[in-house]
């Protein structure tokens, strides 16, 4: 770990005060945790638009019992082999699968395999969470 240095930072009383409602929402246990995330969220959307080597997952959830969907999303996925690292499916209930497919490499092949997985006929919902490789943040 890196040393800690400490610095102050001038802004508005209101946004600082929306700032700390927010975070108290959200738990935070300090400002300083709240303000490191958003540093190094930042930092990973840049990772991703450099788009050389990032990580992330897919998150899809569908009814397997609409068999040609299964069928396309395999396909898919079988077309961006390259950059799917694993996947994982677990039966949620009588009809529906949640499925995460890991991902790494070039933004734009992922952002396009998200895409096309998300515009697919028949998903329920589908979700590109951009992760870090953790190197640069
Ligand atoms: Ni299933």
């Amino acid at each position: 770990m890196t040393d800690l240095v400490r610095f102050s930072v001038s802004l508005e009383e209101t946004l600082l005060s929306k700032f700390d409602k927010e975070i108290k929402k959200d738990n935070y246990p300090t400002r300083s945790k709240a303000i490191k995330d958003l540093i190094r969220e930042s930092l990973i959307k840049k990772e991703w638009v450099k788009g050389k080597n990032v990580v992330g997952t897919i998150t899809l959830v569908y009814d397997h019992h609409k068999r040609e969907l299964t069928s396309k999303t395999m396909d898919i996925q079988h077309d961006y082999h390259n950059v799917i690292v694993s996947s994982q499916h677990v039966h949620l209930d009588h009809d529906n699968c949640l499925e995460v497919v890991i991902v790494k490499g070039h933004t734009r092949e992922i952002v396009d395999l998200a895409r096309k997985l998300k515009t697919t006929k028949g998903i329920k919902y589908s979700t590109l969470n951009m992760a870090s490789t953790g190197k640069n943040i």
